[in-house]
């Protein structure tokens, strides 16, 4: 028998400004990817200056999924899910980020969406800050480069701490921690040409660290009950060759991309490596006094992270590179790439999982993983996403191996974007995950009605005989 406990987590994931749409309405305020602009595949997205009038700004009415999302619910709950993630749009709740007062109609939205949840038997698993933040905390205060930025999340956990208590259990503070370093514009430290982009880059890093401490703490202390954790982006290397300074460099990767911020997070300091990183590249990070306490007494109860794809290291610099989730890499030779050059390789999912887990012997929750791909609408109207199961296929085998071979703890899996929406690299909707099709296209043209895919049924399988049947 090849089956998980009836207790692991199955479901799906989609982030608010992803989906939502519904940029301005009751009373939610503009955030920084209202004013993302669509890229597509090989041309990045940027943000305007405001929400500009002849600008085509993919995130405003996402999927709708505002409007939707009972229906969208109720299809996630004939696939089976036992779970499902999404994040808390911090505009809905603070609008411009920096009020004292919440905006009680936010509120009252996820209220509804999560007793939906409940009601279909989903466990609500929320990302707190998911690629978003208020614009106005941007505007007026450089995003997370400025220390004020941990007060004003910190308001906003205490607020949806205590108003979700008992319905919410699962929470992860910040999507892809990592990003914060890799691309922070994100974290709103924006213009690369200034010479001190690198310094609020890194000191953005640390307050967000220890925001995440204290809300972890204050999590806690709200609601025993809760179990709050990381997200972190998995960067898995590959030395290229067996060429001892590949396997080092390829090492080294992975503590500068993945590592580091997971032992920080769930050991609650920073390494040594870490504090010579940071040396070496000559910037002062301030650190005020109670904040290495702060993080030590925040330690996170488990770590949800992403997996996609993974690449290689190699220190020739004549190789081919390809695409990749936030960052190119270098072009692993035995593994095929998707549409849009990252790397496929189901094993990366088990090699991951076991690092994490001979590592910190925390338990781990795949919040992320999937194929995003075209789909052609056929002749009967009908999506066969054969490429897409076969993924995921690959990847959820990968995972049992893991927890039946190798005994690693995982709470669930939640493949990303179970529904189509908009994507976060390139604003792209034709850049599909889901089990479920929404019409519409890259222009924001289409009726938003949601299909059932080939992939649906096999997931709802997938569900239904605890992993036994893929
Ligand atoms: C992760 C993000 O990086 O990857 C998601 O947490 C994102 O927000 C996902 O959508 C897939 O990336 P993309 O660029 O294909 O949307």
């Amino acid at each position: 028998m090849s089956k998980l406990s009836k207790d692991f987590l199955w479901g799906g994931a989609i982030a608010a400004n992803q989906a939502e749409g519904a940029y301005l309405e009751d009373g939610k305020g503009l955030s920084l990817m209202d004013i993302a602009t669509a890229g597509k595949k090989g041309v990045s997205r940027h943000f305007t200056k405001g929400v500009q009038e002849d600008v085509y700004y993919p995130n405003h009415e996402g999927i709708d999924f505002y409007h939707h999302y009972k229906e969208d619910l109720s299809l996630f709950q004939e696939m089976g899910f036992r779970c499902f993630r999404t994040s808390i749009a911090w505009t809905r709740i603070f609008p411009n980020g920096d009020e004292e007062t919440p905006n009680e109609a936010g509120l009252a939205y996820y209220d509804d969406l999560f007793q939906d949840m409940l009601d279909k038997g989903m466990e609500p698993v929320v990302t707190i800050s998911h690629y978003e933040m208020p614009l106005h905390l941007v505007q007026k205060y450089e995003g997370w480069a400025n220390r004020k930025l941990i007060d004003f999340y910190l308001r906003f956990c205490e607020v949806i701490f205590k108003r979700y208590k008992g319905k919410v259990k699962y929470w992860m503070t910040f999507n892809e921690i990592n990003s914060v370093i890799l691309m922070p514009e994100i974290a709103g430290v924006l213009d690369r040409t200034k010479d001190d982009f690198q310094t609020r880059s890194y000191q953005a890093a640390h307050h967000q660290f220890v925001a995440s401490a204290k809300a972890v703490a204050m999590g806690h202390q709200i609601d025993p009950e809760n179990k709050i954790g990381c997200m972190v982006l998995t960067l898995v290397k590959y030395p290229l060759t067996a060429k001892p300074e590949d396997v080092m460099l390829a090492e080294q990767n992975m503590r500068k991309g993945t590592f580091a911020f997971t032992d920080i997070q769930v050991r609650g300091h920073y390494p040594a490596y870490v504090k010579k990183h940071v040396e070496r590249l000559g910037i002062h990070v301030q650190i005020e006094p109670g904040d290495l306490e702060a993080m030590q007494q925040g330690c996170v109860d488990y770590i949800g992270f992403s997996y996609y794809s993974s690449s290689a290291a190699t220190t020739d610099p004549n190789v081919e590179k390809t695409g990749g989730n936030m960052v190119s890499g270098v072009k692993n030779p035995y593994i095929p790439t998707s549409e849009w050059g990252w790397q496929i390789d189901a094993l990366g999912l088990r090699y991951i999982l076991n690092r994490f887990y001979e590592r910190y012997e925390i338990p781990l929750f795949i919040v992320e993983n999937g194929l995003g791909a075209y789909d052609q609408i056929n002749e009967d109207g009908y999506i066969e996403d054969d490429y897409r199961i076969a993924y995921l296929r690959e990847h959820i085998k990968e995972m049992k191996n893991a927890i039946l071979e190798d005994g690693v703890d995982i709470i669930g899996y939640t493949p990303w974007g179970c529904i189509d929406l908009v994507s976060a690299g390139t604003g792209e909707m034709s850049k599909r995950y889901g089990f479920i099709y929404v019409d519409r296209d890259d222009e924001g043209k289409g009726t938003l009605e949601r299909k059932k895919k080939k992939s649906f049924d096999w997931y709802r399988q997938v569900i239904a005989s605890d992993g036994e049947i893929l």
